[in-house]
């Protein structure tokens, strides 16, 4: 093809518009984020993760009696089947939780006789049911992987606080609670990010909402996407104390390494998603563990840095996964289950997707510029060099 009449080719997407949606606006220029409208300082102030849930689901905030009759329905789908708890216990201690809770959303489908029942009412119910058992799940495979077995749900508690308390077989205390109560409403929606779109993808072919919702999961888990929060944690523990920050950053540009929870394809502003957590993190200082006083310094550091060095040449910021983990830690989440509840807390987003993407479905089926060769001689393999 000669260079003229090649298309163009968008590598990554970049700059590619796949939809209209009322869902997220995200306001890379401005650092600004909204979900239906609504800024995510906001929400993250004023809101809790049920209502969060149905805010992106049906498109406004609930009155009262909506509220309660929605809360039910996600307090009531909390509990997990066996199987699924046999499928984490088989799984856990040799797979990543990210792999344990694609296999246990995937194996939900079996469970709800719903699952092949398209219409928008079925696909809202299972929404509903999906976001309450992933918390269930991600809270069981902390559990099982730390030794402890199922802890039913408690239906008299939060989502926040049930999260905390499958997890921990007792109750929160309030510091836990709010910290999960941020990171599930700042992690809920982000328009079409890669797991969004990768969502959208398989359900785009109407396969149903647990294939789509498995897609997602699939997406989400590498570093450069939601799996960059237990990446940065762990870079922050391989530098060890405040003082080898500036060495270690400083060799890892020097040796072309990204530096994971820095950098967005859409903000080049302060991530409004990272500034909550950093002052959730700042304050927290007074009484935080010696841990994750550590953990604090090196992620100011490490920012400072990064911003000096790259924010006016790069446009690169810190994302929402840099100052996650230490306020994880904080609220005693091991590292391998961050990206997990990322998964958790994102799929009223992904499912939001995919309720309003049904309305008007079509197909995802981009193209590619060929480069290979064409009508090529079939040799046996017995005569093959
Ligand atoms: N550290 C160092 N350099 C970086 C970083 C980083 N974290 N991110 C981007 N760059 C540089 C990159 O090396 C390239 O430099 P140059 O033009 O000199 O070759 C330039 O910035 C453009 O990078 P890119 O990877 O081509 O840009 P992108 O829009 O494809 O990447 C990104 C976006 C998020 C994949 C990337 O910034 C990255 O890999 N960041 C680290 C992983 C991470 O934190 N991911 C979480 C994203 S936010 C949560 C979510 O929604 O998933």
């Amino acid at each position: 093809m000669v260079e003229a009449e090649k298309p163009h080719i968008s590598s990554g997407l970049e700059g590619v518009y796949i939809a209209e949606s009322s869902i997220c606006k995200v306001d890379g220029q401005n650092g600004r984020l909204y979900y239906r409208g609504y800024s995510i300082d906001v929400l993250s102030s004023n809101s809790n993760f049920a209502e969060v849930c149905y805010l992106l689901l049906n498109g406004k905030l609930p009155s009262s009696a909506e509220f309660s009759d929605f809360n039910r329905q996600l307090v009531e789908a909390r509990d997990l089947p066996e199987g699924v708890v046999n499928i984490i216990k088989e799984m856990s201690k040799k797979s990543h939780p990210m792999d344990i809770l694609r296999t246990a959303v995937s194996s939900l489908s079996a469970y709800d006789a719903e699952t092949a029942d398209q219409s928008p009412e079925a696909n809202l119910r299972k929404s509903i049911r999906i976001i309450s058992k992933m918390s269930s799940i991600v809270a069981t495979i902390g559990r099982i992987n730390a030794g402890g077995s199922y802890v039913a749900p408690d239906k008299s508690l939060s989502h926040e606080e049930n999260f905390l308390y499958m997890l921990n077989a007792k109750k929160p205390d309030k510091r836990q609670v709010d910290i999960m109560r941020d990171m599930f409403i700042i992690h809920a929606e982000h328009s079409s990010n890669a797991s969004t779109f990768g969502t959208m993808v398989a359900g785009s072919t109407l396969a149903d909402i647990y294939s789509a919702i498995t897609s997602g999961i699939s997406v989400l888990k590498g570093p450069l996407h939601g799996g960059a929060d237990e990446a940065a944690l762990r870079m922050m523990k391989a530098i060890g104390s405040p003082d080898n920050t500036e060495a270690y950053i400083d060799s890892a540009l020097a040796g072309k390494q990204k530096i994971m929870g820095f950098g967005h394809r859409v903000y080049k502003a302060y991530d409004p998603r990272a500034k909550i957590i950093k002052a959730y993190l700042e304050s927290l200082q007074l009484d935080a563990s010696a841990e994750v006083k550590t953990y604090t310094a090196i992620a100011l550091r490490s920012e400072k840095m990064m911003v000096e060095k790259l924010s006016q040449s790069h446009g690169i910021w810190p994302n929402v996964d840099f100052f996650a983990g230490p306020v994880y830690v904080a609220a005693g989440i091991p590292p391998e289950l961050f990206t997990p509840i990322f998964a958790a807390s994102r799929s009223p987003g992904w499912c939001a997707h995919m309720l309003e993407y049904w309305k008007n479905n079509k197909l995802f089926r981009p193209l590619e510029v060929y480069t290979g060769q064409l009508d090529l001689q079939y040799v046996p393999i017995e005569k093959r060099q």
